[in-house]
């Protein structure tokens, strides 16, 4: 029985076929004609749920797996939901090399989507040595076990981060490395590893994604970004403020060179980034070496702009307040994404104001998360 190993973040709750988003409720399953089963592990955040239920729309037989370091179960019963479909869970770590090993010996799997990663620049900062170890581990584990049991595709979850601070827009071919956080370093260690891999083993097929910055649920709000504890990215804790959980924003900074002195960055709904993905594991399916693409809007967001909108579109208020600058930001990183255009015929296609409704129905419909 022919396997894809997916590692998946669950932001996604849409699925992609032939170019095409559909809102998973709508998804026929024949619409799909996904070739092999796939198992799936889930990541930090229950965010690209959209690929996974896709696919077991289309009959595949799904094993998640995830440490739930930083996401919760409860999102299988969203899934059966949403599917009809319960997917097997296996509550494991991308690091543990007996539980990898097993999976692979278990399922004949023919590729990998690599989610498995810790996300926050901040928590980074705080705490250098978990972001290394659990990064690098878990990506070199389930590389060894892939090559152990003869599968050859891998599309990776980088990141802009591994830019550093450099002008934008960003070109996948610009300098990579100089990064201003470990969490950016681990990113950028990672593809170094990935392109030496794929120099020594021809059959490999590598690809790099490079997110900006991804935000957004699913649009029937069953499925969205709930981290655990206070959040360290921006969409989520606005949606706690705007909820009551928390009493106000705090802006990271005010005196950058941006045009209202805020940080600004390349937001892109979850959803596109899903598109993004099936684009790549077919490029992956039909290419060997290693290519990178950057999945991004091209367009920088300041974190004020942010605010604004989410309340205009959501006509919620969102109490904040100007605070230090935090380690490791920097000012304004945002994307060219021409290159996934002309290779992969990928585009973001959703607006801001489609990423600040989608996040305020999710946290409406689930004011305390899961
Ligand atoms: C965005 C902006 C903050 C929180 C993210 C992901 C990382 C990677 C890169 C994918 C910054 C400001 C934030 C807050 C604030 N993505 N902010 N108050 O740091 O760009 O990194 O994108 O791989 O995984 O974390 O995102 O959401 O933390 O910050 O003012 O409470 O919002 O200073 O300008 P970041 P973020």
């Amino acid at each position: 029985m022919n396997q894809e190993l997916m590692t998946l973040d669950f932001w996604q709750d849409t699925v992609i076929y032939e170019g095409k988003a559909f809102p998973i409720g709508t998804l026929a399953c024949d619409a799909l004609n996904v070739p092999a089963d796939t198992i799936a592990k889930m990541n930090e955040h229950c965010e690209k749920i959209n690929l996974l239920l896709g696919l077991l729309n289309a009959g595949q037989d799904i094993v998640i797996v995830d440490n739930l370091y930083n996401s919760s179960p409860k999102v299988i019963d969203r899934i059966e939901r949403i599917t009809g479909k319960r997917p097997v869970f296996v509550e494991a770590d991308c690091c543990d090399r007996a539980a990898m090993d097993r999976l692979f010996s278990d399922y004949d799997i023919t590729g990998v989507i690599h989610f498995a990663g810790l996300k926050a620049v901040g928590e980074s900062v705080e705490k250098p040595l978990l972001y290394y170890r659990n990064n690098l581990d878990s990506t070199l584990t389930v590389l060894e076990v892939m090559r152990e049991h003869n599968c050859h595709q891998f599309v990776f979850s980088s990141s802009a981060t591994v830019y550093g601070d450099q002008p934008a827009p960003l070109y996948e071919t610009a300098q990579t490395g100089g990064c201003s956080n470990p969490y950016g370093w681990t990113k950028f260690m990672i593809e170094e590893i990935l392109k030496g891999a794929c120099r020594a083993d021809l059959a490999l097929s590598v690809v790099l994604l490079r997110y900006f910055n991804p935000i957004g649920a699913h649009e029937s709000g069953l499925i969205g970004e709930n981290p655990n504890g206070i959040p360290n990215n921006l969409m989520p804790y606005i949606t706690q403020v705007a909820i009551g959980r928390r009493e106000r924003l705090t802006v990271f900074g005010d005196d950058y060179d941006t045009p209202d002195g805020t940080g600004v960055r390349d937001y892109i709904h979850v959803v596109d980034l899903a598109e993004g993905h099936l684009c790549a594991i077919r490029y992956a399916q039909a290419h060997t070496g290693c290519e990178v693409f950057n999945l991004g809007t091209g367009r920088g967001v300041s974190v004020l702009e942010m605010v604004h909108t989410f309340s205009e579109v959501n006509n919620v208020p969102v109490p904040y307040v100007i605070g230090p600058r935090r380690a490791g930001d920097l000012a304004t990183v945002y994307a060219d994404p021409a290159k996934a255009k002309q290779i992969l015929g990928w585009e973001a296609k959703k607006t801001l104001a489609d990423m600040c409704r989608d996040s305020w129905r999710w946290q409406t419909r689930n004011p305390s998360g899961y």
